[in-house]
């Protein structure tokens, strides 16, 4: 279970469901070539990232490299999370609308909507009428860190400060309206999470995808919609490789006993199903097997080799940019030295020939 199906994937698992749903194959290729336009649209993958980065300084690399691992901050992608990272948003909810994993979806941190209207547009293509997308968020950016109850976040990114992180929610809707997705299937909780999600009226979720990047915005949304995510359904995690995020994650699986087994899809992003491990336990044979244990270490192992290889390349790029950086002050500061001493000397000069001049003129006038 990779999460991350290509449209020929898609399209051939499309097939096979609809033999049994008597639904003709053309619809079914519609839908899967309607899904993976509305997902390559989103990210601006149609045009190759053209758009760029709002954070080039941090990220020079090419735009389509990142927005494939969704690192960058896209000028103008409606969002910031990347190809795979989408990817594995469509398995998880096309498979819980195979499933019948009964339940709502929600996003908790939208920014320009993207994922959430990603979601939506699914539901569309799959003539979903009774499940609805919740899209939380303040709309207004991240809340400051609350370093009392919540040391790690303020030792964090201070994320309250990028102005780039406030979408407004008319912007977001704006959004939504472009691609014809804006209807009463979906819902707009506007407002910090501790404040909107304890009175949310959400009944069941199917898919439940966490991307607020602070422990304080983690939590809240897993203490307040966990519970509420149907068995089968998916949890999904945008922001594994931030210390807060992950500190957050572990310790509540930690609190709740969760041992659903964590799968990940990228470089920072992990998700798991719920009930898993309960079902793994019974069924016959299953993943308790020695040979599916050693299957799965050497696939975590593998998963971890390439995202440790990623981060050195990553980390390698920073500190080259740290250095270019570094040299770059120091020249703009030999310079600056080197233009004060040229003052200095030039008004020297000056004084020293203007001295020359009144003693010229003293000796002149001297009687
Ligand atoms: C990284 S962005 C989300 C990216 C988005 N999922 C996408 O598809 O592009 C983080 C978002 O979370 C929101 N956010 C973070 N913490 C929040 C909180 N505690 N309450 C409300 N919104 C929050 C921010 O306003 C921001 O829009």
């Amino acid at each position: 279970m990779t999460g991350t199906a290509t449209y020929a994937e898609t399209a051939e698992t499309n097939s096979q469901a609809d033999q049994g749903e008597s639904q003709s194959a053309p619809d079914s290729e519609l839908r899967a070539r309607y899904i993976d336009l509305l997902r390559e649209t989103l990210t601006m993958s149609l045009w190759n990232a053209a758009d760029g980065n709002q954070m080039e300084a941090m990220f020079p690399a090419h735009g389509a490299a990142l927005r494939e691992d969704g690192r960058d901050w896209p000028k103008l992608a409606h969002t910031m999370t990347g190809v795979k990272r989408m990817k594995n948003l469509q398995f998880c909810v096309e498979d819980v609308i195979a499933r019948g994993v009964p339940g709502d979806f929600i996003e908790t941190g939208v920014w320009r909507g993207g994922s959430c209207i990603f979601m939506r547009g699914i539901l569309a293509a799959y003539g979903e009428r009774d499940r609805k997308v919740w899209v939380a968020d303040s709309f207004e950016g991240l809340p400051p860190p609350d370093a009392e109850k919540y040391p790690v976040d303020a030792a964090g990114i201070a994320f309250h400060l990028y102005p780039q992180l406030a979408i407004p929610m008319e912007e977001v809707q704006a959004n939504f309206r472009s691609y014809g997705l804006l209807d009463d299937q979906v819902v707009m909780l506007k407002g910090f999470f501790k404040d909107t999600l304890p009175h949310a009226e959400i009944d069941k979720l199917a898919v439940l995808r966490l991307d607020g990047d602070m422990y304080e915005s983690t939590m809240d949304a897993l203490t307040n919609l966990y519970s509420k995510l149907s068995d089968g359904g998916y949890l999904i995690v945008d922001d594994y490789a931030i210390p807060a995020c992950s500190e957050a994650i572990n310790d509540f699986r930690e609190a709740y006993g969760i041992t659903d087994p964590m799968e990940v899809i990228d470089w920072t992003g992990v998700y798991w199903q719920k009930g898993s491990a309960k079902k793994r336990a019974l069924e016959p044979d299953s993943g308790d097997s020695e040979t599916a244990l050693t299957d799965r270490y050497t696939k975590l192992f593998m998963d971890h080799e390439r995202i440790a290889q990623e981060n050195r390349l990553h980390a390698l790029t920073i500190s080259r940019l740290q250095a270019q950086n570094l040299a770059t002050a120091n020249e703009l500061a030999a310079v600056r030295s080197s233009r004060s001493l040229r003052y200095v000397a030039k008004v020297r000069g000056s004084l020293a020939s203007a001295n020359r001049i009144k003693s010229r003129l003293i000796r002149k006038n001297q009687p």
